[in-house]
């Protein structure tokens, strides 16, 4: 498989030396080219198991696999976009696109490549502003094209469209469904949305947790493009539904009996 997840675990150990559990046994298996979203309650690990495919965290059990090379650290081959659109405020936008680039090409190329995907993104006209000049829209946008000017094989997104207002995320889901489908990257992406996941993807997985885990995978043959009133996408959203708020009553309960025992 393409990127292939085997009983991975992560265990976080404190100052005190206390070890938590975030999760343990997720297998996971990814064909090239899929669009994969990962939803599930706050705190199961979605951000943290993105972060160990990107090779910033590291399994403590387990193993995560790129086109069979075992993922250790950060890699070209593997391109990030986060809720916040992190980029440098002194830096234009196309600087901000070529910027990881620096070593790899001169920098002729990696403007010319930078052009190439800003105008992907629909930002040519802005590529001599500095960035606290667009909006958060935007700004995320520039983030995008950053991500793929590198040529990653795996688009890691960790709710990307989470900050920006419903019409901005509309357009900018069916911007990145035309990338997708134009540069064939393997997409993992997080989300709180139902309804977004359903929008986008090939699949939908869902994470439960206490411990975090995998409690569903729903394969999505919908055709593109999705409507909200399609009478599967209702069904499967009423289904994603019920099983995300299950999880989420589970950790609010026990959230409030923790608080309960702390204050007594
Ligand atoms: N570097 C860290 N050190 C210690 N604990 C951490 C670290 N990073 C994450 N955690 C813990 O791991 C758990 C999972 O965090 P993570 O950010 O992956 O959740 P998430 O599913 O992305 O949540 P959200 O939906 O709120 O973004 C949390 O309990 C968090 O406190
Ligand atoms: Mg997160």
């Amino acid at each position: 498989m393409f990127l292939e997840m085997q009983h991975v675990g992560k265990t976080f150990t404190d100052q005190e030396q206390q070890d938590f559990e975030v999760f343990s046994d997720i297998d996971l298996s990814i064909a090239e080219n899929q669009f994969v979203s990962i939803l599930g309650p706050s705190g199961c690990g979605k951000s943290t198991l993105l972060s160990m495919v990107a090779g910033l965290e590291h399994t403590t059990e387990g193993s995560i696999t790129l086109q069979n090379k075992e993922i250790k650290q950060a890699g070209p081959d593997r391109g990030m976009v986060f809720q916040q659109p992190s980029l440098f405020p002194w830096l234009n936008v196309r600087d901000n696109v070529t910027f990881p680039l620096k070593g790899t090409m001169s920098k002729k190329e990696a403007n010319t490549l930078a052009d190439h995907f800003l105008k992907m993104v629909h930002l040519s006209r802005f590529k001599e502003n500095f960035t606290y000049e667009l909006s958060g829209g935007m700004q995320q946008r520039v983030a995008i094209a950053r991500a793929l000017a590198m040529d990653p094989k795996v688009l890691l997104m960790d709710e990307p469209f989470g900050a920006l207002d419903e019409q901005t995320r509309h357009i900018l889901h069916d911007e990145l469904i035309k990338i997708w489908q134009e540069t064939q990257k393997t997409i993992l992406f997080v989300t709180h949305s139902i309804q977004e996941a359903i929008k986008l993807s090939d699949r939908v997985v869902v994470m439960g947790t206490r411990p975090g885990r995998i409690i569903a995978d729903f394969t999505i043959d919908i055709p593109r493009p999705r409507k909200r009133d399609n009478e599967h996408v209702i069904e499967l959203e009423r289904k994603v539904m019920d099983l995300l708020e299950g999880e989420i009553n589970k950790v609010l309960k026990e959230e409030l009996s923790n608080e309960i025992e702390y204050s007594r």
